[in-house]
């Protein structure tokens, strides 16, 4: 098992290890003086893994229920999250049980956010099922949900108890979402760890999967606890996010997976460095190669124009201006600050983009 320390204002461990979800129960008592516990999952992952996480909480003594929302991002919303307090509230949950988070992304971030405000705050823990959640999202504490007008908007900062991450529960996860996954995988070689990059150009990350894992949350880990509430280099994680971003908002949100996005803006950004002369040449090339192994894409049809009026309207912006992510080489980043009437010209290139399309 590996074991990795997240010394962030609230400590906590993260542990990686085959199997681990069975051992769920001896780990909440451990951390914890719950009596009760609600696992929240959705309709995908639920009918997989809820059975086993219930019965080793209850036989460790828990008295637990379940709160089950339909998958998929459409539901991070705060409708879900009443839901959710809803059944804790139904259930008597009091300041001392815990919520465990048993699924991806969406549902970390909204058990994490029910944990962050039931009674003012509760302890959670999470139990990622998704390659983006073992490699990325439990790590961190960045909790919330999407409002209309945009992904994320409210939130909290709220550290897990602990994260346990049982990489076996990938071999469920369909195939669209490993490589989803991958976009993230990639970004933390690129922005901390060129002999990382090196490794996934070399090898299958799959077959090391637990070796990957531990690397990216190494990394997330690393940057988070100097950081932990984003206000520097915290901001380097969101490496392709902003064109990334904007290319999800382009396509309203269906037809690009956040991951897909993710590579096409790194790929975008490395070219607008390299021509900018702040990137070394031949970085976005590399990039480029390294996403199409993985089956990643790596160019859009949307304008340079259009990225740019929708990377305006991302909640990083800063004013008048938007903190870019940059790299000097793979596994060198940087952030920059770009006055947003300058963001177009910034972002036009004449690189690898422009020749696709
Ligand atoms: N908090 C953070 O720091 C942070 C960082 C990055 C992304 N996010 C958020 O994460 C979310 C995306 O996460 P995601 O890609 O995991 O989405 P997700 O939670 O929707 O999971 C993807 C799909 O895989 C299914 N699934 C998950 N695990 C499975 C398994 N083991 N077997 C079979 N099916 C499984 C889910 O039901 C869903 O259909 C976004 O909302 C994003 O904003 C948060």
């Amino acid at each position: 098992m590996k074991t990795i320390h997240v010394s962030t204002g609230k400590p906590y461990d993260i542990y990686i290890e085959r199997g681990i979800l069975e051992q769920i129960g001896s780990y909440a008592k451990k951390l914890s003086r719950a009596q009760r516990v609600c696992v929240v999952s959705d309709t995908n992952v639920a009918p997989l893994y809820l059975e086993r996480v219930r019965n080793a909480l209850t036989q460790s003594g828990f008295e637990v229920t379940a709160h089950i929302f339909e998958a998929g991002e459409k539901q991070k919303h705060l409708g879900t999250i009443a839901d959710i307090y809803n059944t804790l509230a139904s259930f008597h949950m009091t300041r001392k049980d815990i919520i465990v988070a048993l699924g991806g992304g969406v549902c970390g971030d909204m058990a994490g956010f029910a944990a962050a405000s039931y009674l003012r705050g509760i302890d959670f823990i999470q139990i990622p099922t998704s390659l983006l959640a073992q490699v990325d999202s439990s790590v961190g504490g960045k909790t919330g949900v999407d409002l209309p007008q945009g992904k994320n908007l409210v939130g909290a900062f709220h550290q897990p108890i602990a994260v346990l991450i049982d990489p076996d529960t990938l071999s469920t996860l369909p195939q669209d979402f490993i490589t989803d996954g991958m976009g993230e995988v990639i970004k933390y070689g690129c922005i901390k760890d060129r002999a990382f990059f090196e490794f996934l150009r070399q090898n299958d990350a799959m077959q090391h999967i637990e070796q990957v894992i531990e690397t990216c949350v190494s990394i997330k880990r690393d940057v988070v606890s100097r950081d932990e509430k984003e206000s520097g280099e915290r901001m380097l994680l969101n490496f392709g996010h902003t064109l990334g971003h904007a290319i999800e908002k382009l396509s309203h949100f269906c037809g690009i997976s956040h991951g897909m996005a993710v590579a096409v803006g790194m790929v975008l950004i490395a070219e607008a460095g390299e021509a900018r002369g702040v990137t070394a040449s031949g970085t976005a090339e590399q990039i480029v190669s390294l996403c199409r192994q993985y089956s990643l894409p790596t160019a859009t049809d949307y304008s340079f124009r259009d990225l740019a009026q929708a990377a305006a309207g991302d909640k990083k912006t800063a004013g008048n201006s938007i903190n870019l992510v940059l790299l000097h080489d793979i596994g060198s980043s940087f952030t920059q600050s770009v006055p947003l009437k300058d963001l177009e010209q910034y972002i036009t290139t004449r690189g690898i983009y422009e020749r696709k399309i």
